[in-house]
């Protein structure tokens, strides 16, 4: 079990590095990565990391070290999962919506490749026929995950072939004689109830036997990870359990043995990451006591667009009295971290850590405001390695034309 760093390691990173800063501990991606690949006792799936949430090339070669595979979001995360050293079999492309045009380079690149529509899935027919295995993404029509943003199956998202549709899905197969290698559902983010993935599985039961070549299903990602005291995890064990007992009470739907891929992304990065701030500046009002930190939604944007909750730490007073804070950034709107929130007492100066801040954290962070987008920290084996520099002026006028 890897320890949480310390809050006094954590203020001499912001010391030496610099603030804002995420700071992403390694060996904690290979505690959660580990949850993963030891859970499941008869079958052995087969994990992807989503690097969506978080894409540092450091961070992508620590995981292939670790022997996991990657699922990508666009044709530059399939890149940069091969400059990581990913071979193409382990990258799977779950596409959505792009362009034709990106599935012939993937295709190229010899990757595995989920397709989201039939009008993608017709013109894949067209190009290769049956010569180049392809995954179908279908929407389940499943509510789950923890907020409307971050619901993915559900019958108004816009992922994925509706499962109604399958009759059209089957006569693309048919027409161009496609070989159909997996079945794809992502249902959302933050699912905690493992009873989602198994109606995942049901429905998928019943769609398998139309196609004659599966090799696998894929349940796509959506662990819950922890963010507030008292939060649940996705539990590992239970989920194993119960989707060998779903494939157990099903055996060999097709009349072949199926893997079972997950594509994981918070499970394996979230509370791996730190967020590290310094206070600007505190104001007393009637309404709160503000506390300003040198950062905003432009480098943490979960708090204002999903409402996410980040656990919030004076790592330089941990043990000063707890007082109720309004936690703000320094944006030009109205721009909250956290609203009457309990720290230890606050004064100008202090480094504020955000908990779980490596999933789609840096990876959604902007230069917005012309504010630099911050540095980046890996801590492996004891050692903090700089990732990626803070932004410099230049960085900001780097692909402007100036007339
Ligand atoms: N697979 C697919 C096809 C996905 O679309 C996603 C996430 C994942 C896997 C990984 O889901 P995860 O295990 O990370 O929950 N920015 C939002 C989360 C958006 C997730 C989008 N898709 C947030 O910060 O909460």
């Amino acid at each position: 079990m890897s320890e949480h760093l310390s809050p006094e390691y954590l203020v001499s990173l912001g010391q030496q590095f610099g603030t804002p800063l995420y700071v992403y501990h390694a060996e904690k991606i290979k505690e959660q990565y580990n949850k993963l690949t030891t859970a499941f006792s008869r079958s052995r799936p087969r994990f992807f990391y989503a690097c969506k949430a978080l894409t540092n090339i450091n961070i992508l070669k620590y995981i292939c070290s670790l022997g996991a595979n990657v699922d990508c979001s666009s044709i530059n995360e399939v890149k940069l999962a091969i400059q990581a050293g990913f071979s193409p079999g382990n990258i799977l492309y779950t596409s959505n919506g792009i362009a034709f045009e990106e599935i012939i380079e993937a295709q190229s690149l010899g990757v595995i490749i989920n397709i989201d529509s039939l009008s993608n899935l017709e013109k894949f027919g067209r190009h290769y026929g049956h010569s180049y295995p392809v995954g179908i993404r279908l929407r389940p029509n499943i509510m789950a995950g923890g907020n409307l943003k971050i619901s993915t199956g559900h019958d108004k998202s816009k992922f994925g072939i509706p499962v109604d549709q399958i009759d059209k899905v089957l006569n693309i197969v048919q027409q161009y004689n496609l070989h159909i290698a997996d079945l794809h559902i992502h249902t959302g983010s933050e699912i905690k109830d493992v009873d989602v993935f198994v109606k995942g599985i049901e429905i998928l039961f019943d769609i398998i036997p139309k196609f004659s070549e599966l090799q696998f299903i894929d349940l796509g990602g959506g662990f819950k990870v922890p963010y507030k005291d008292g939060d649940v995890e996705t539990d590992m064990q239970l989920l194993a359990a119960k989707v060998e007992e779903a494939f157990a009470s099903h055996p060999n739907p097709g009349g072949r043995p199926l893997e079972v891929w997950f594509e994981p992304g918070k499970f394996m990065v979230s509370e791996c990451g730190y967020f590290i701030t310094k206070v600007n500046v505190m104001k007393e009002t009637n309404a709160a006591t503000f506390v300003s930190v040198d950062s905003g939604f432009n480098h943490l944007i979960r708090p204002m667009f999903y409402d996410a909750y980040h656990r919030i730490e004076n790592i330089s007073n941990p043990n000063g009295t707890p007082k109720r804070y309004s936690v703000v950034g320094n944006i030009c709107e109205t721009d909250t971290f956290a609203w009457d929130r309990t720290i230890n007492e606050v004064h100008e100066g202090d480094y504020l850590v955000f908990h779980n801040a490596g999933a789609y954290g840096f990876e959604m962070s902007s230069n917005f405001n012309s504010r630099y987008k911050p540095a980046e920290v890996m801590v492996k084996e004891g050692e903090a390695h700089l990732i990626r520099r803070r932004d410099t002026f230049d960085d900001l006028l780097r692909n402007q034309i100036i007339l």
